[in-house]
């Protein structure tokens, strides 16, 4: 969603900041861009429909003077993208960028209009800017009139605005979207997420909600939403800039998928006992005392991930758990406890459902626990404890890397739940990377049977047990990349109506572990032959009926959702590469769902 950069000082040239921290944000899914800086005591805008590259050209022949400066990736919310809703928003002297949804910006926009304002766009944020240079007009500071401006909204923000009145001075404020400072030397920078700023420095600090950060070339002052003073900590960050760099890949996506096991080794990193018998993860030890139900709760890859952690915990551990849809979760007023454990997995931490359904646990008294990759995110900081997935910076909308190490996290959960010596689990998930590895030198034989069905309109993806979330899993890459329609189902399903689709035109890709169930999947595919289906086995042993079959390593149970996820990953990757589709930033999507 939206992305906003801003910047402050005079030792780099305010234009190159914009435009490097704007396309290191391309991920987070865009329709418009723009920028906006003060020169002379005078607002200049240049911003249009469609991606930075149209804006670069734009911009190529201005030199910008100034010192102050914001730049922005929009999203469409309020209004179809288009330059004219495109940000940043003036009115008057106040310019605004803004990320996320103001709810009550129509009866705002008729009360506003009422004074006299006048509004171009069909944008809530230019009602933002509007709020702002209406306060500024009896405020006492041009942060007080900030604080005023957003005690008046519903929603969520994370707002940065300039004002030809204090060319010196850039505010930033936020509620339910991210918004982190780095801070460098006579320079000030600003920006929705880490990848933006990490070329220009590594010191941040990040915006709790409601609180605000008045930004100057040598000094930021912090307030809470009273305008109360406060000081913030400042943060090191350890990513480099080449970590979101693609490292000769053709897209992000691809590059992640081949970091995969090296993402399992530093997330296993420090979280088992010196001699390898017990997992020790960074939580209070009391943490699971007398609980009585484990709530997983998340959207989209991470939900598929919280269903592979439902599996896992009941065998292992041997307790109850619900998974839910964080969406779903919110609204249906789940019966909870102080002896309920509520764990949220998100990628970004900051996804709008996600984050709502945490605090709902809170508010309702259970013990909460974030399953995080990105440090000091929203989710992360709001849960009582946290378990971070080093997953390294994930781009590409699509998650993968995240994904395997979510449920690595959640293997590991399982074990430390367990209570009983564990050496040969233990030593299996030890030796993951390597049959990791051993999947990934298929790719060629996935992009084979790609090239062969990239133009089929349809696919059916499906698994049993532990691997009917991996056919969820492997059907929602397709969509997301590919555009086409794929559906994920638990095999046993099939003649309960899927069936009814199956002719000589679908792929039906099966997920056949050599387990208990093998017999049973190779009835489900006997079944599909017979109504001419074309059947894309992935299995531990040869399935000679299958059209096309690729062999994976044989590995106890609980290392097979790893296994078979990263075949469902290239298979989407290189379908939707024949296709020529924008792998990395699919259409309509967003890499951090910060709005409902
Ligand atoms: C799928 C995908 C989305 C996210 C979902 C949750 O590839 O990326 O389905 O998994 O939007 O995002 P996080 O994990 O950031 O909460």
């Amino acid at each position: 969603m939206c992305g906003i950069v801003g910047y402050i000082g005079t030792q780099h040239n305010p234009k190159e900041v914009l435009l490097e921290g704007l396309k290191k944000l391309e991920y987070r899914g865009y329709d418009s861009a723009g920028i906006a800086w003060i020169e002379n005591n005078r607002t200049h805008i240049v911003k249009c429909k469609g991606k930075i590259s149209e804006l670069e050209k734009h911009v190529a022949t201005i030199n910008i003077q100034g010192t102050i400066a914001l730049g922005h990736t929009r999203w469409a919310t309020h209004g179809k993208p288009s330059t004219i809703n495109a940000h940043p928003h003036q009115v008057g002297d106040v310019t605004v960028v803004h990320n996320g949804i103001v709810e009550n910006f129509s009866a705002l926009k008729t009360e506003l209009e009422a004074k006299g304002y006048q509004f171009k766009s069909e944008t809530d944020t230019e009602v933002i800017a509007c709020l702002i240079k209406n306060e500024l007009e009896t405020a006492s500071s041009f942060e007080n009139a900030v604080l005023c401006a957003v005690k008046q909204m519903n929603g969520s923000y994370a707002i940065a605005v300039m004002s030809e009145r204090k060319p010196g001075t850039l505010v930033a404020v936020k509620k339910a979207s991210p918004l982190v400072l780095g801070l460098g030397k006579k320079e000030c920078f600003l920006a929705s997420d880490i990848p933006a700023l990490l070329k220009f420095t590594n010191q941040v600090v990040y915006l709790e909600d409601y609180e605000l950060a008045s930004i100057t070339e040598n000094r930021v002052s912090y307030y809470d939403k009273n305008g109360t003073a406060i000081s913030k900590q400042v943060h090191k960050i350890t990513w480099t800039a080449q970590m979101a760099e693609k490292g000769g890949f053709e897209h992000f996506m691809l590059k992640e998928i081949f970091e995969q096991p090296q993402a399992i080794i530093h997330t296993l990193s420090g979280k088992l006992s010196p001699n390898q018998d017990a997992v020790e993860l960074p939580i209070h030890n009391d943490f699971f005392k007398n609980t009585t139900n484990i709530y997983l709760v998340a959207c989209g890859t991470a939900w598929h991930a919280s269903l592979v952690g439902k599996y896992l915990i009941e065998k292992i551990a041997r307790r109850r758990v619900e998974v839910d849809l964080a969406s779903e979760f919110r609204y249906r007023h789940p019966i909870l406890s102080k002896n309920d454990v509520v764990i949220v997995t998100s990628q970004s931490g900051e996804t709008a459902d996600s984050l709502a359904a945490l605090q709902l646990a809170k508010e309702k008294g259970a013990k909460t626990l974030a399953i995080c990759n990105v440090k000091e995110s929203s989710i992360a900081r709001l849960a009582d404890e946290v378990l971070y997935t080093e997953a390294g910076p994930e781009i590409g909308v699509a998650s993968t890397k995240a994904f395997t190490t979510q449920l690595l996290i959640f293997n590991l959960l399982a074990l430390y739940l367990e209570n009983t010596p564990q050496k040969e689990k233990i030593l299996n998930l030890t030796r993951l990377p390597f049959f990791m590895e051993q999947v990934l030198h298929q790719a060629e034989e996935i992009k084979k049977i790609a090239t062969k069905h990239y133009k089929k309109i349809a696919a059916l993806y499906m698994g049993r047990d532990i691997l009917y979330p991996i056919a969820l899993e492997g059907a929602l890459k397709l969509k997301e990349i590919s555009y086409i329609h794929a559906h994920g189902y638990p095999a046993g399903e099939m003649k309960h109506g899927p069936i009814a689709l199956v002719d000589s035109n679908l792929p039906v890709i099966a997920l056949i572990p050599d387990d208990d169930f093998f017999d049973k999947m190779m009835s489900n595919i006997e079944e599909v032959r017979a109504r001419e289906g074309i059947v894309i086995a992935f299995s531990q042993r040869p399935i000679p009926m299958a059209h096309h079959n690729i062999i994976l390593p044989l590995t106890p149970w609980h290392l097979n959702p790893f296994l078979f996820a990263l075949p469902m990953q290239l298979l989407a990757y290189y379908m939707a590469r024949c296709k020529g589709t924008d792998i990395d930033q699919p259409k309509n999507l967003a890499k951090s769902v910060t709005v409902e």
